[in-house]
């Protein structure tokens, strides 16, 4: 049994099961490269601040950045006995440099040393999943762009409604990508404060320079509270609120693709790397990536639940309760990345049926709005207008015919106003690409929006170039 680092108090040593209950190593090892650039942080404000002399503060970051190279080739062995990375990362420092190791931890509780590790996890993590989700809308656009011109339901009720253009879905989940994208990108002002100095709940007597260190590792600002800074994870909270939305849409995103994949539809024909097949049924081929995008929403969803329920009876200021935050931090990380990289190249190798959907706009009356509102263009109040529509559909529903197939005599039965304009506003093509200006279907509104997106890209693109660039000047900084 080796000797704790807090081991000065205990007499004897910790129940080996206490050891396993209590060890996070095997969960928190994700931190290392995240602690060991906090620590050398800290070291080189130790010594610009005198509490370490120069050598001292040299030979820390000299002895952290040979960790780091160790761990890179995976020359190190972790230990449970060392109960986490922090602790692991302290006694391999002194393996390496000897007794001046005790000295880093001056002014330091592990209190804020895992409050930053989080925050220096956090704030890179964001930064590569807005740029995978940029690459992903990027590809929704590419989409939209080549299906201006396929028409398709539109649906509400899973009913058919309204002719579409098949680039308005597209545009929608873009949408919905761009609000994801905007809220991590909102979220970086608050995860990117450095907790570094408030110890274990209240500083330390020691001049430390908080703003120093956090200059040294690029954050925008400081804890103002130190007791806030050791206790809160409301910044994981947020990240994993945000993620729950994304997957929210991406479960929407891949119900449709299941839908529409599926013979009842067949709109769409999935590339055959993006599919499994059944180890009994000869003739299958299952979407299960979407399906799986579809069930790993839960665990997200888990994970922010877990941490929502983990956070809500604790009392100011840290308590062990806090280091069950990684594992569902960790694997919503984890997570979002795989369905993201999967996701993407799926979307590209979609066949688009597009004379499936198209078949699939000729039924249903999806002009019957259209001829509504022709109505009421001459002159008949809208109410009115809904009721005989109605009639003519419930008319063309006994004779199994569509709208457009009556003839004017047929039609004036309804409605003794009409003429033959009323064939021009029945075509479901004109009603989709041009019938309305206003309409989002139509061309215009099409091209509006993806003059918008492109717009929004660009700016996330330089955005995350930006962010990318702060990371990679700390590290270098620290020779990293
Ligand atoms: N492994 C711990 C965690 O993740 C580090 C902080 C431990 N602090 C303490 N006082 N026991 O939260």
């Amino acid at each position: 049994m080796s000797k704790k680092l807090w081991g000065g108090r205990f007499s004897g040593n910790t129940h080996p099961e206490v050891e396993l209950f209590t060890a996070s190593i095997h969960v928190d090892k994700i931190l290392a490269a995240d602690d060991i650039l906090g620590s050398m942080a800290h070291a080189a404000m130790l010594g610009k601040c005198d509490i370490l002399s120069q050598e001292e503060a040299q030979l820390l970051q000299k002895g952290l950045l040979s960790i780091a190279q160790k761990i890179s080739t995976d020359e190190v062995e972790f230990r449970i006995e060392d109960e986490d990375i922090h602790m692991n990362i302290e006694r391999l420092l002194k393996e390496e440099i000897g007794d001046v190791a005790g000295k880093l931890h001056t002014a330091r509780s592990r209190n804020d040393q895992v409050a930053l590790d989080l925050h220096l996890y956090l704030r890179r993590q964001t930064v590569d999943i807005i740029a995978l989700l940029l690459t992903m809308q990027e590809t929704l656009l590419q989409l939209a762009a080549a299906h201006r011109d396929v028409m398709l339901p539109g649906y509400t009720h899973l009913q058919r409604a309204q002719p579409v253009s098949l680039a308005q879905y597209w545009l929608t989940y873009s949408a919905m990508l761009q609000r994801d994208i905007s809220r991590l990108k909102d979220s970086w002002v608050r995860v990117n404060q450095s907790p570094l100095g408030a110890g274990a709940l209240n500083g330390s007597s020691f001049a430390i320079d908080k703003q120093y260190v956090a200059s040294l590792l690029k954050f925008d600002g400081i804890y103002a509270s130190s007791m806030d800074a050791v206790s809160d994870r409301d910044f994981v909270i947020e990240f994993l609120a945000a993620a729950s939305l994304i997957m929210m849409h991406l479960s929407r995103l891949s119900e449709e693709l299941i839908l529409w994949s599926s013979q009842e539809f067949n709109f769409i024909t999935m590339g055959d790397a993006f599919c499994t097949g059944s180890s009994m049924m000869p003739q299958k081929k299952n979407p299960d990536v979407a399906e799986l995008t579809r069930g790993k929403t839960g665990r997200v969803y888990g994970s922010l639940t877990n941490l929502l329920t983990l956070m809500k009876g604790l009392a100011l200021t840290y308590h062990r309760d806090l280091q069950e935050d990684k594992e569902p931090l960790f694997d919503t990380v984890k997570t979002l990345r795989a369905v993201l990289s999967v996701y993407n190249p799926l979307l590209g190798s979609l066949k688009i049926n597009a004379s499936s959907m198209q078949r699939a706009t000729e039924k249903g009356f999806l002009n019957a709005t259209a001829l509504a509102e022709h109505l009421v263009k001459k002159g008949i109040a809208f109410r009115i207008a809904h009721e005989i529509v109605g009639n003519m559909v419930a008319h063309c529903v006994a004779k199994d015919c569509t709208l457009e197939s009556l003839t004017l005599a047929e039609m004036q039965q309804f409605c003794e106003t009409l003429d033959d304009s009323v064939y021009g506003a029945l075509q479901l093509e004109k009603i989709v690409t041009g019938h309305d200006a206003y309409a989002h279907n139509s061309l215009s509104g099409i091209e509006d929006q993806i003059v918008l997106y492109q717009k929004n890209m660009l700016e996330t693109q330089t955005w995350v170039n930006e962010k990318n660039h702060l990371l990679e000047e700390v590290l270098t900084s620290f020779s990293l």
